[in-house]
């Protein structure tokens, strides 16, 4: 579709460059007119987005993406290899346009990577978008780009953790960080030290977010990271027995992958409860008791498990 758009459009501009000006024929055909618009030639977007990275990023990240251009040795985090495709293909187009415009830091990454929003609109950084995910290989599939979710009232960490980059990106196996869910009743947070293990090497020197973990290491305090999902104290849920029944983590978190910030939207809601008053059987919002219990029954339905439905199991 839109590679049509293009072959229309450079047919037009031939056509006046042939009507107004024909001495400049070999010399602006050069480029556009020698091969005609083959099978997958690039779209508008594209050729426009690979000239702005020609005058925007090559000089950091290199002709070919690779995060080898010029500029590219004077950074102790190195430009990103925007060509790797196991990294790249996963991050949604917002993500991208917003580190695009915005620089490093507004996704938690280094200040190395500079703002481009006094030289670049939204449109154009979309399409430096488009042509940087042709570099990549393995090849870019749009469905293969997640959707970036962003929950309203996330809270505002002490450090800048994005799971987006950790879990979606680097694919860190969510149980790499949050080893005690299959073990015990609670998931549990990776310590400082877990941090460090890879931050010794990774962002040190030039992500003041990274500088934060080690400030907390030194000072021998853990992070004090602000709390999402919380059931009241007297009511008993343990990760264990869900998880080892093989539930997916997403399915009571969300696509904690597709977070820059995790957060989540549990509890009661008026809107819940008028709606079942009407008649209508929503499912319930998570956290809630209906919630529990719901999934309880149709587990065992549907599964003959036998999650508990009385009252003690869960109160005690
Ligand atoms: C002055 C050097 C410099 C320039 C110019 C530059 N970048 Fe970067 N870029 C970096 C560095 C350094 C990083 C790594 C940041 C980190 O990992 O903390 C980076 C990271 C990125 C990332 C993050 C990818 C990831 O790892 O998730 C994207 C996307 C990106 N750059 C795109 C661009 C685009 C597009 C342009 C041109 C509009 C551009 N950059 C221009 C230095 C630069
Ligand atoms: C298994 C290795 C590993 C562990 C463990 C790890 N990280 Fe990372 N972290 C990475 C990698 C890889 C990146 C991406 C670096 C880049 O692209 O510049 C990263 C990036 C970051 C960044 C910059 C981007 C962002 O996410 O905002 C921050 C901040 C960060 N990590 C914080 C933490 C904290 C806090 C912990 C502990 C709770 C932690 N990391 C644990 C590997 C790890
Ligand atoms: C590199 C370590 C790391 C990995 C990998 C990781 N997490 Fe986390 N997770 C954290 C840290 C640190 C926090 C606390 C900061 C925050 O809420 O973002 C956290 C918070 C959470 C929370 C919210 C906890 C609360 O306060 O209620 C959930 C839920 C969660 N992670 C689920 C997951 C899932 C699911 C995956 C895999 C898709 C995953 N995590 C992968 C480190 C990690
Ligand atoms: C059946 C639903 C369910 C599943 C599956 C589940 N969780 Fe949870 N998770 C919860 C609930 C409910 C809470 C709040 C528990 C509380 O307040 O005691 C919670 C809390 C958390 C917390 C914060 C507090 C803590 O327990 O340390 C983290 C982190 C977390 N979950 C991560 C995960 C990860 C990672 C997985 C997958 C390995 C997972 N959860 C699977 C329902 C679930
Ligand atoms: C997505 C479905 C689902 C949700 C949501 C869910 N559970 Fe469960 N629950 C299960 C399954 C499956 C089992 C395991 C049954 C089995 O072992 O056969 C279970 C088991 C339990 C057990 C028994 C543990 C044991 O050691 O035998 C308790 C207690 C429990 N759940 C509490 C809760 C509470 C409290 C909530 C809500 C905060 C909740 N569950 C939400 C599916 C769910
Ligand atoms: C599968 C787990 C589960 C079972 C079974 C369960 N509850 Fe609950 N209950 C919860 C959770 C989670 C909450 C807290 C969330 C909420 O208030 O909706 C809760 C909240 C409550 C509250 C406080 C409500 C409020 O508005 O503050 C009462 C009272 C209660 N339960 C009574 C019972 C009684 C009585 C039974 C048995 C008939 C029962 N529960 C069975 C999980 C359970």
């Amino acid at each position: 579709m839109s590679r049509r758009i293009w072959a229309g459009g450079s047919a037009v501009a031939l056509l006046a460059l042939v009507a107004l000006a024909p001495a400049l024929w070999s010399g602006a055909g050069a480029q556009s007119s020698a091969t005609p618009p083959r099978e997958g030639a690039p779209s508008r977007e594209i050729l426009n987005g690979r000239q702005l990275y020609s005058t925007h990023c090559q000089v950091c990240h290199g002709d070919g993406g690779r995060g080898d251009g010029p500029s590219a040795g004077g950074f102790a985090t190195k430009p990103s290899n925007l060509a790797d495709g196991r990294l790249m293909n996963a991050l949604p187009d917002a993500f991208l346009v917003n580190i695009i415009l915005h620089g490093g830091p507004a996704e938690g990454l280094t200040p190395g990577m500079p703002p481009f929003a006094a030289y670049l609109g939204e449109a154009q950084a979309r399409d430096v978008v488009a042509y940087v995910r042709t570099l990549a290989e393995p090849k870019f599939r749009a469905e293969s780009a997640r959707q970036l979710v962003t929950v309203p009232g996330a809270p505002r960490q002490p450090i800048f953790f994005s799971h987006l980059i950790h879990a979606g990106s680097f694919q860190i196996d969510c149980q790499y960080c949050h080893a005690d869910a299959r073990r015990s009743e609670y998931a549990g947070l990776p310590s400082v030290e877990r941090c460090v293990g890879c931050h010794k090497i990774i962002g040190v020197q030039d992500n003041p977010e990274i500088g934060k973990i080690h400030d907390y290491a030194r000072r021998g305090q853990p992070i004090p990271w602000v709390r999402v999902f919380k059931v009241p104290e007297f009511t008993y849920f343990p990760h264990k027995a869900h998880v080892r029944a093989n539930l997916p983590c997403q399915g009571c978190h969300g696509p904690i992958e597709q977070m820059r910030v995790v957060g989540a939207q549990t509890g009661p809601r008026l809107l819940h409860d008028l709606v079942r008053l009407v008649g209508l059987k929503p499912p319930a919002p998570a956290l809630t008791m209906g919630w529990c219990v719901e999934c309880h029954r149709e587990q065992n339905r549907a599964h003959g498990r036998q999650a508990p439905l009385d009252c003690v199991t869960c109160h005690h």
